[in-house]
């Protein structure tokens, strides 16, 4: 059969529907506009800085269970005030990682100029090696390069639901292990590495994952932290994920941001894989990101 005898054309059915839940329910609230059918909604008419009370709370929530990730443009808050917004949605985490923010310890900080190059270009959920992987993280912008340094975002719900009959049945019930030495241990010397495995044990989760919220089935693993599916035989294992990462790269499951400086984006990391375009070198792009604690996949 040709290559393109394999491939999907046309209408992709499985949108339709999570488009069609979106529309039904309007915001009293907040404005929201959003970027592609199922997922990303750019919301207007909230302060981050302010304060924010609980109904207008509870539609950013519902907008941020609904469309996977949302947007917020000209936010000039402090640190403090990124903290406080990120923390009434849960308890924050600490990356024992990445770098963070000169005294806090909450903020990573991603800070890119001509010597440190973007790295973040590969389809990935945050911390999936973790026992309980993050459920969001709220990524603001500090300094953006004049053009470029785009992050994208897929939605894992549309992903599963677009896979075919056969697929769903071979993938259900079946586990995968994360390991955060896939990428973080490259840097590692062996002792503090072994440190760090004591630490962080590979974990397990399945491969498909019911969001505890919407009931929505995902796609959990992903190219950086899924090392191989357990009982599985190597070759058909590392098959199987490709397969099944390839499925974050496919355009209607997506949605694209363009920073601005105080641009915000709200991610849920139990539904969503994001790719940071790295096209910008040798600009400089700062973000901050914090992180929000998830519970245990299921
Ligand atoms: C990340 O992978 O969390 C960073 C995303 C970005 O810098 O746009």
């Amino acid at each position: 059969m040709s290559r393109v005898g394999t491939l999907q054309f046309g209408p992709r059915e499985c949108v339709r529907h999570l488009r069609e839940q979106n529309e039904r329910t309007p915001y009293q609230r907040i404005g929201l506009r959003p970027l592609s059918p199922t997922i990303g909604a750019e919301i207007s008419g909230v302060d981050l800085a302010g304060v924010i009370d609980d109904k207008t709370f509870a539609e950013i929530e519902r907008a941020h269970l609904a469309y996977k990730t949302i947007f917020f443009r000209d936010q000039d808050i402090t640190t403090e005030q990124h903290l406080a917004f990120a923390r009434r949605f849960g308890e924050l985490e600490e990356h024992p990682f990445l770098p963070a923010k000169p005294g806090y310890q909450m903020i990573v900080r991603f800070a890119k100029d001509e010597a440190v190059k973007g790295v973040e270009n590969i389809w990935h959920s945050d911390v999936s090696w973790r026992e309980r992987p993050a459920l969001g993280s709220v990524l603001r912008a500090v300094e953006v390069p004049r053009v470029g340094g785009d992050t994208l975002f897929s939605d894992m719900v549309a992903a599963y639901q677009g896979l075919s009959g056969e697929l769903k049945a071979r993938i259900d019930g079946l586990k995968a292990v994360h390991d955060f030495a896939q990428s973080f241990g490259a840097g590692l010397d062996p002792k503090t590495l072994a440190e760090k495995r004591k630490e962080f044990p590979a974990v397990e989760h399945p491969v498909v994952r019911t969001h505890p919220v919407t009931g929505q089935k995902s796609i959990y693993v992903n190219a950086i932290f899924t090392s191989h599916i357990v009982g599985m035989d190597r070759q058909e294992s590392d098959d199987l994920i490709d397969t099944l990462c390839r499925q974050a790269m496919i355009p209607e499951y997506q949605c694209r941001f363009r920073w601005e400086t105080n641009s915000i984006a709200f991610w849920d990391n139990r539904a969503v894989q994001h790719y940071a375009a790295s096209d910008y070198w040798p600009q400089p792009r700062i973000m901050e990101r914090v992180t929000i604690i998830g519970d245990r996949p299921a």
